[in-house]
């Protein structure tokens, strides 16, 4: 089976899909390499493209004080993306983008088995649980897949534009860490 290191080398040269051609960093992915928890985003924008680190603008901001409110840092977490390069002014990745770049997904998730699996946001909810999954009717609720469980929540830059969403994206954080605590040994 391929390693972190040879997985993360070959992904920095991927040229599968048109998205290698503009961008400035592959953002492969961070944190804790053994961790149970695996946090998926849509994939990297301006700052994340420069610094080829996932969530390390605005809303990766938001996304760590989330993560502190359960006693959680990317030490403890695992954090990638859909797609591992920008899309252009930070547009949707478009189907054939994100089917391009799953198998680099897939291989992180063999090498992780994460128990538990939280979708940030539409794009990475809709790939993962459902392709009609919805994040305002469904965020915060676990569903089991293949003994892994995954839960779909707000997208942190979508809770900057409506923070209005904010205490209930809160209140699915507080169901993770239960989550967490059920099923987990090591995190906390
Ligand atoms: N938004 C995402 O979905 N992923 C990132 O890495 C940054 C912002």
């Amino acid at each position: 089976m391929v390693t972190w290191e040879e997985l993360e080398a070959r992904c920095r040269q991927c040229q599968n899909c048109p998205l290698s051609e503009t961008r400035t960093n592959v953002v492969f992915g961070v944190g804790n390499r053994q961790a149970d928890i695996l946090f998926i985003g849509e994939g990297p924008g301006e700052q994340e493209d420069l610094q080829g680190e996932p969530f390390v603008g605005p809303a990766g901001k938001l996304l760590d004080l989330m993560l502190s409110l359960i006693d959680l840092d990317r030490s403890k977490v695992y954090i990638a993306n859909i797609v591992k390069c920008r899309p252009p002014q930070n547009r949707d990745p478009l189907p054939a983008e994100s089917e391009a770049c799953m198998p680099w997904l897939r291989e992180q998730f063999r090498l992780l088995r994460p128990k538990i699996v939280v979708c940030l946001g539409r794009i990475a909810a809709q790939r993962m649980i459902r392709p009609d999954f919805s994040v305002t009717k469904e965020h915060g609720t676990f569903i089991e897949k293949n003994g892994i469980l995954f839960m779909g929540t707000f997208h942190p830059a979508a809770l900057l534009r409506q923070p209005q969403n904010k205490p209930e994206a809160f209140g699915d954080f507080v169901a993770l860490r239960d989550k967490i605590g059920e099923v987990c040994v090591h995190t906390y």
